[in-house]
């Protein structure tokens, strides 16, 4: 996959500069699972809040820790609680994440859960859980680093949500479009690429219509190596960050797959540039793209970016289905 990659030197000296947003986003780039922790006040109200923090730590005596951040709401009841609840959220339980990421108050009115052994909530759905008694707090800068003692647990074969540069992810919806995208197929590949705010479209010289970068679409096979292949040979700096779309052609049967991706570009550097146009969301020229599921595509990624919330769309070019696993800018 070509990437844009940021070098960033700064000596010890420098570390009050750090700027904040930059340092969270390299920490971003470390993909992980995500985790809804739980725990009760005093009076018994169940607290919960997402955490992708969560890291096993010793296997003998069975400990794990999380992180929590000293400004959120329930980081005192944590800290004081005899003890909390690691919920490993599965695949399909992106908006589980978004609800407890959230401020609001009914978060366990919004979910089904039942109590452990210790009375801590265990989500329905979840792909393990873990029961745990507070072994350890420790204090590390702006958060606590909380060490728990697995009292009890339980995982089963549902795959676990992912998270990597502020994004949801979804290994199975991955693999599938990787199998379908892999050597020797004949999918187009592709991505909608978009460079300060605009996107990237391609005018076909034959048709004159304009089409989103992508290999295999004359009817050659196309791959996703073939695809980086195309991008490297114009110049092309692209940083493929999700799927966007897998559907199948119900007249030729022919699989496309497209991704997002921000890029960057060089005039000077890129081959054909005549060709290569940026557009605004307001000023793409709707009646001049190359076909209907692309225009519908589109139109599908401006809306979702005015939101940013993303999902990703499977079905043919006709019928099928929006995946939301959205964006959040939250850690
Ligand atoms: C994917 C994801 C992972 C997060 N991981 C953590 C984390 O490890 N520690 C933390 O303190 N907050 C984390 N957050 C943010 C909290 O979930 C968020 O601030 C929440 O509002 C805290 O709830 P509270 O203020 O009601 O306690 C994460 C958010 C998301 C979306």
């Amino acid at each position: 996959m070509s990437s844009a990659v940021t070098l960033v030197f700064l000596s010890v000296t420098d570390l009050s500069q750090f700027d904040l947003r930059h340092l969270r986003s390299a920490f971003g780039s470390f993909l992980t699972g995500v985790t809804v922790v739980t725990t009760r006040e005093k009076s018994g109200t169940p607290r919960g809040f997402t955490a992708n923090s969560f890291t096993s730590v010793s296997l003998d005596p069975p400990m794990l820790l999380i992180c929590i951040d000293k400004s959120a709401e329930s980081c005192d009841v944590f800290t004081e609680s005899p003890g909390f609840a690691i919920n490993v959220l599965a695949e399909d339980q992106a908006e589980t994440s978004g609800l407890f990421a959230s401020k609001r108050t009914d978060k366990f009115d919004a979910v089904q859960w039942t109590g452990s052994q210790s009375g801590f909530p265990l989500l329905d759905g979840v792909s393990a859980w873990f029961d745990c008694k507070r072994h350890q707090v420790v204090d590390a800068g702006d958060h606590v680093i909380v060490i728990g003692e697995v009292s009890a647990y339980e995982f089963n074969d549902r795959i676990g949500l992912g998270y990597v540069r502020g994004g949801y992810m979804s290994l199975s919806l991955e693999r599938s479009a990787a199998k379908t995208a892999g050597a020797g197929s004949s999918a187009v590949v592709g991505a909608i690429i978009e460079i300060d705010g605009k996107i990237w479209l391609e005018k076909n010289s034959e048709t004159g219509k304009f089409q989103v970068p992508a290999s295999g679409l004359d009817y050659t096979p196309g791959s996703l190596n073939r695809f980086q292949s195309y991008l490297m040979e114009k110049n092309i700096s692209a940083s493929i960050s999700s799927l966007f779309a897998v559907f199948e052609s119900e007249e030729s049967g022919q699989q496309s797959i497209y991704y997002r991706a921000r890029g960057e570009f060089s005039r000077e550097k890129v081959q054909n540039s005549e060709k290569i146009q940026l557009f605004g969301y307001d000023d793409i020229p709707w009646d001049n793209i190359s076909s209907d599921a692309l225009v519908i595509m589109l139109k599908r990624y401006v809306t979702e970016s005015r939101r940013q919330r993303f999902g990703v769309y499977f079905g043919s070019d006709r019928d099928g289905s929006v995946k939301t696993l959205s964006e959040n800018d939250d850690d």
